[in-house]
């Protein structure tokens, strides 16, 4: 759980597309060469590594928005990726440049594919995950006396859109309920055990919650799931780019992300994955133009007209963290995440609800800071300590979220530590 990077992860950087590709960027070149001198051995140098990594994002060097579970910034790659590509169309919006930006789609569905260690033909790519899990609830044939069961700590768009269209469908929805602190992986493989039942079709999970970072036993609850002949649906929000996820091995039937989440790509863009062995049993939500080329996708993905800048520009996003290390970005934003766990835990009177245990959480911490008021906390660490977290409503679990992810650094985890402790002495 270190934050440093081995002189693997380094060589292995270069190998992957190579020092020239990432090397290239003016400003990545000078701010690593002022950190590492001019000499070309890289390996051990950790916080100047990450440095240079945080130098490929425009935010300002002494912001830390610890916010990654709800929206990232795209790096300097990804930005240069759409603006080149946005551009393209409105200087040629023909049925020929168009032709080939449907060409450069194709390649991120690969690119996508490679990433969640899956194939092309069993990816679609959506608007965002909201829109990926209401394609998987409307895409189920389901009917009075059906079951379905979902986690309670869903986000809404995988929680309500099941409880809605069971009005509309009839189906019913059994719900396992969220403990805290977080009850251990053997918990939550036994409750859905139980709770699947001849009549359950499908179940469907959070792969880390966004409420207070919980990580969830997928595999085995994938496993449980695919043994009683019932289908799998795996809420990737906050996995996918953050976790070094790998589909082939959870085997979930359907996996839903965001690109403007933990992978730092352009907004607007999500994935839909479904397993081969699941395509027959999902029809597709929207009939228009403009499939795919492949597989799932040349049914499931006629949205009509799209910006392919934005996903052309995921691609980018994927290859730069594949640059950078995907275990290595695990690595790091989990080690700030328990590096923040600890220290917040010291300060008297704050809440921590995250579970401390690295094999229940990610990079995802919410506490309640004593009798302080979350929102005025809040707006105080963003204005005076340049600090931006998200709030959490006081009903359940509440407080504050923070969500560092690897742009972030260990002196901003500091900080924010520090002024949560200030504050709890002085009033907000
Ligand atoms: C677990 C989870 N699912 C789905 C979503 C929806 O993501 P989006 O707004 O990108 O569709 C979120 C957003 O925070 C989330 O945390």
């Amino acid at each position: 759980m270190s934050g440093s990077v081995s002189r693997r992860d380094f060589a292995r950087l270069f190998a992957l597309g190579g020092s020239a590709a990432l090397f290239a960027d003016p400003v990545w070149a000078r701010e690593y060469s002022q950190a590492n001198g001019s000499s070309p051995a890289i390996g051990g140098t950790g916080e100047a590594f990450w440095k240079s990594v945080r130098a490929q994002f425009v935010m300002p060097p002494d912001l830390g928005v610890l916010n990654a579970a709800n929206l990232c910034p795209a790096s300097r790659p990804v930005l240069e990726a759409l603006k080149r590509e946005s551009d393209s169309v409105d200087r040629d919006p023909s049925a020929q440049n168009r032709a080939r930006l449907s060409g450069e789609k194709e390649n991120t569905r690969k690119a996508l594919a490679a990433f969640l260690r899956v194939t092309p033909e069993e990816i679609v790519i959506t608007r965002n995950t909201s829109e990926a899990n209401n394609m998987v609830s409307s895409g189920i044939d389901l009917k009075p006396g059906d079951e379905v069961v979902v986690f309670h700590d869903n986000h809404p768009s995988n929680l309500v859109a099941w409880q809605e269209k069971a009005k509309r469908w009839g189906f019913t929805v059994v719900e396992i309920a969220q403990k805290n602190p977080h009850p251990g992986m053997e918990y939550y493989v036994d409750a859905y055990t139980k709770a699947i039942t001849s009549k359950t079709k499908i179940v469907t999970m959070t792969h880390l919650t966004s409420s207070v970072g919980d990580l969830f036993p997928a595999k085995d609850i994938c496993r449980v799931a695919r043994e009683r002949g019932v289908l799998s649906h795996l809420d990737g929000a906050q996995s996918f780019g953050l976790l070094d996820v790998n589909l082939s091995d959870i085997q979930p039937d359907f996996y839903s992300g965001s690109a403007h989440k933990w992978p730092c790509g352009a907004r607007e863009c999500g994935v839909l994955y479904i397993n081969a062995r699941a395509q027959k049993q999902i029809w597709p939500s929207i009939y228009s133009a403009y499939p795919g080329a492949v597989g799932i996708s040349k049914s499931f993905e006629s949205f009509g007209q799209r910006d392919e800048a934005t996903m052309i520009a995921l691609r980018e996003a994927l290859q730069f963290q594949t640059k950078v290390g995907r275990a290595a970005i695990e690595q790091r934003s989990r080690s700030l995440a328990q590096q923040l766990i600890a220290g917040l835990s010291k300060l008297p009177d704050v809440k921590v609800w995250t579970s401390p245990n690295p094999s229940l959480n990610g990079a995802v911490v919410s506490f309640l800071p004593g009798s302080l008021n979350p929102p005025r906390l809040g707006q105080a660490l963003y204005e005076k300590d340049k600090l931006g977290l998200a709030g959490r409503g006081l009903g359940d679990r509440g407080g504050l979220r923070a969500s560092p992810h690897f742009y972030n650094t260990p002196e901003e985890i500091d900080r924010l530590v520090s002024a949560v402790g200030r504050y709890l002495k002085t009033g907000v």
